[in-house]
């Protein structure tokens, strides 16, 4: 009999320790119930006659725990409930007031065409690879080839660290192909997005910093053909499936032969107009067979292997695609020019 009892007792124990009343009314139901002058708690003392004496102490103990337990839950419910009243009431809000409409940031433009170039060479086996902007005077010149004397070193264009003259902010991510090439066998293809320092004179046209996309491929057999295919290719997925390319021979330290490549406007397909000056194409990259020196300087046997680089500003890719022509918009931060662009384009 007296384990019966118990096991009611512990169940209206449990029922209290549950009850969640959500509003004031089933709060006031559970007041009623547990605490009212009706209440089905106090029947509970009055049963201590069927339990056996030696366990009257027990019961008597459960039965106030009971109590208690259902008292400082009523408390902390009424509590918490006014709590809730008193901020709902107290702040002015207006819930059926017609919503913000909530403005989407944009993605900036070099971030934009910085991810379709990576997207366009990782579909042909390209991976991203990094260097750093504070680099050494190794990784950006000596072992790229860049002798001494070679102007490309003046301080009027390389912003040198104070306290190591060793040290420099990279002047382009050519830098990254050593950092590669010293770490990697071959073959290596790499693409290496990434900004660049230079002093210069800050205008519409030059910035002091701007942003630069690095490939690389070494492998054997490695040809100036498959460099020709890899950027007809590129030029074809950014600039439009009727473009055509132009390759001119020119210098970098680092390549040998060397070439700069245009792509027929592709505003006037080579008719001449203002984008182009009138010449029907317009220059986009510099590019090359990587010099066989670079190749031993960076620990790569370079009558196995062979290989082809290319470099272009991401910057001078958005102006073209964007008809942008001050470069210092992408470094000024003005919302009205940010939000032109697409916060859905990546
Ligand atoms: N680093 C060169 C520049 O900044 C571009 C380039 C990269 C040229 C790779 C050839 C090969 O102008």
């Amino acid at each position: 009999m007296s384990a019966e009892i118990f096991d009611k007792v512990k169940t209206v124990l449990e029922k209290i320790k549950m009850a969640a009343p959500s509003d004031a009314e089933q709060l006031e139901q559970f007041r009623i119930r547990y605490l009212g002058t009706k209440n089905i708690i106090k029947p509970l003392f009055g049963e201590i006659r069927n339990v056996a004496n030696e366990r009257k102490k027990e019961f008597g103990q459960l039965v106030n725990e009971v109590k208690q337990t259902a008292e400082s839950k009523f408390q902390d419910l009424k509590t918490q409930l006014e709590a809730a009243n008193e901020s709902a009431e107290s702040s002015d809000l207006d819930w059926s007031a017609p919503a913000e409409p909530i403005v989407m940031g944009s993605r900036h433009p070099i971030a934009i065409v910085w991810n379709r170039i990576v997207e366009i060479f990782s579909r042909i086996g390209f991976t991203v690879a990094e260097g750093r902007e504070i680099e050494d005077d190794w990784h950006n010149f000596t072992a790229m080839n860049t002798p001494e004397d070679h102007p490309a070193r003046d301080m009027q264009d390389t912003f040198y660290l104070l306290n190591d003259p060793e040290m420099l902010l990279r002047t382009h991510t050519s830098s990254v192909q050593a950092r590669t090439m010293t770490k990697l066998e071959p073959p290596i293809r790499i693409i290496a997005p990434g900004r660049v320092y230079r002093n210069e004179t800050i205008s519409a046209r030059a910035h002091c910093q701007f942003h630069q996309v690095e490939g690389l491929y070494v492998a054997e057999n490695v040809s100036f053909a498959d460099l020709k295919q890899t950027l007809y290719y590129f030029a074809r997925e950014l600039y439009g499936d009727s473009t055509k390319i132009r390759l001119r021979p020119s210098y970098f330290p680092f390549t040998e032969p060397s070439a700069e490549m245009d792509i027929s406007c592709f505003v006037c397909h080579t008719e001449g107009c203002n984008i182009c000056k009138y010449t029907g194409w317009v220059e986009i990259l510099g590019c090359g067979m990587v010099d066989p020196q670079v190749l031993e300087n960076c620990g790569i046997d370079s009558k196995k292997y062979t290989g082809f680089a290319f470099g272009m500003g991401i910057e001078r890719q958005a102006m073209l695609r964007y008809r942008i022509n001050d470069i210092r918009l992408f470094f000024e931060n003005d919302v009205r020019f940010l939000k032109q662009f697409s916060a859905a384009d990546r």
